[in-house]
């Protein structure tokens, strides 16, 4: 059985009115790579910040250890972090 954690969900590329999967077995930053999305990699781990990207609005899931509870409010990081349902980027 799938964990919580492991759910697929949607990215909705707002600007460029894109919706795209990230599998159960899927980092959200590998999908926004195959999208096309200029997100700049770094540790993968959750842990640098590098890849923190903005988010408008949406049910993130924070699994890092770099951003503030601050910068959660409007910012992820895609190499670990996930959501449940649709998460809308300004992309
Ligand atoms: S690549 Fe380091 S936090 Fe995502």
């Amino acid at each position: 059985m799938l964990s919580i954690l492991n759910e697929p969900f949607e990215i909705l590329l707002v600007w460029s009115e894109t919706t795209i999967s990230v599998a159960s077995d899927q980092t959200a930053l590998a999908a926004l790579h195959e999208a096309g999305v200029p997100v700049e990699p770094g540790c993968m781990t959750g842990g640098c910040g590098s890849c923190a990207t903005r988010y408008i609005e949406g049910d993130v899931i924070h699994k890092d250890a770099c951003l503030s509870v601050s910068d959660r409010e409007h910012e992820f990081c895609p190499c670990v972090s996930r959501a449940r349902g649709v998460l809308v980027l300004p992309f």
